[in-house]
């Protein structure tokens, strides 16, 4: 059974001379703990799709169903609770809050929902995530490359049942690369978890059971590229 499926999702940005066809009609179907990498070259739409799969920004047509739920025909309030729950992300854009330290950070997610963060669990991603002596720190005290894998500890942390995720190693070393993807695939089996990932990396893409490709807003198919 699929647990993420758009039909015919579009999002159009701008108007007249300025518009881009973000999307332009996509239907993809994802199984439930099935690990998709989503390809294609910059400005192909791959962040938009995300996005849109996530409920962060409503389509200019189609639609986006978890579960079998149509998310965009939750009011806003419901819709960031749904995410919440649900989705954990990871933005090509770490949005971390510079104001908080790191383990604050990652269990902030935890805490806006009113949960109580099991401290174990975050502690075994810390270890992996080499990020264990970086608790107490801000993130401006961290390279890019820690704020990234902040990023993925917080987007685990709350073990949701689908993980949306864009470039989540594009700052790692191809070691630390492995490593992470390595982490993402046995907390993913260990409950469960669904995850969508855009990568540059071929090598990371391999990973996956799919491959998805995009260019200009369309999926494309095998045999059709
Ligand atoms: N907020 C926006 N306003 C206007 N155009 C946008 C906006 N966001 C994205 N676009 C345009 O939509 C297209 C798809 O952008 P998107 O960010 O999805 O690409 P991408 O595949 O993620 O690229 P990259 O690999 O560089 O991250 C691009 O042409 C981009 O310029
Ligand atoms: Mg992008």
């Amino acid at each position: 059974m699929s647990i993420l499926m758009t039909q015919g999702l579009r999002k159009v940005y701008g108007a007249g001379d300025t518009e881009v066809r973000a999307l332009d009609g996509v239907d993809l179907s994802v199984g439930q703990g099935e690990f998709v990498a989503i390809v294609g070259t910059s400005g192909s739409g791959k962040s938009t799709l995300l996005h849109m799969l996530g409920g962060l920004d409503r389509p200019t047509a189609g639609k986006v169903f978890v579960d079998g739920n149509d998310i965009f025909a939750l009011r806003d309030d419901a819709l960031t609770i749904f995410r919440r729950r649900k989705i954990g992300f990871v933005f090509q854009a770490y949005n971390l809050v510079p104001v908080l330290s790191v383990y604050e950070n990652i269990v902030l997610p935890i805490e806006l929902d009113g949960g109580a963060p099991d401290r174990a669990y975050i502690g075994e991603i810390a270890r992996t995530l080499g990020l264990e002596s970086k608790l107490q720190s801000l993130p401006s005290q961290l390279s890019g490359g820690q704020q990234q894998r902040v990023a993925i500890a917080r987007a685990l942390a709350t073990k949701p049942a689908i993980i949306l995720a864009d470039e989540p190693t594009g700052n790692l070393d191809s070691r630390t690369s492995q490593d992470v993807l390595g982490l993402m695939k046995v907390t993913g089996e260990k409950f469960g978890q669904t995850i969508v990932m855009i990568t540059h990396n071929e090598e990371i893409a391999q990973l996956a059971q799919r491959i998805v490709r995009i260019e200009d807003g369309r999926i494309v198919r095998r045999g059709e590229a």
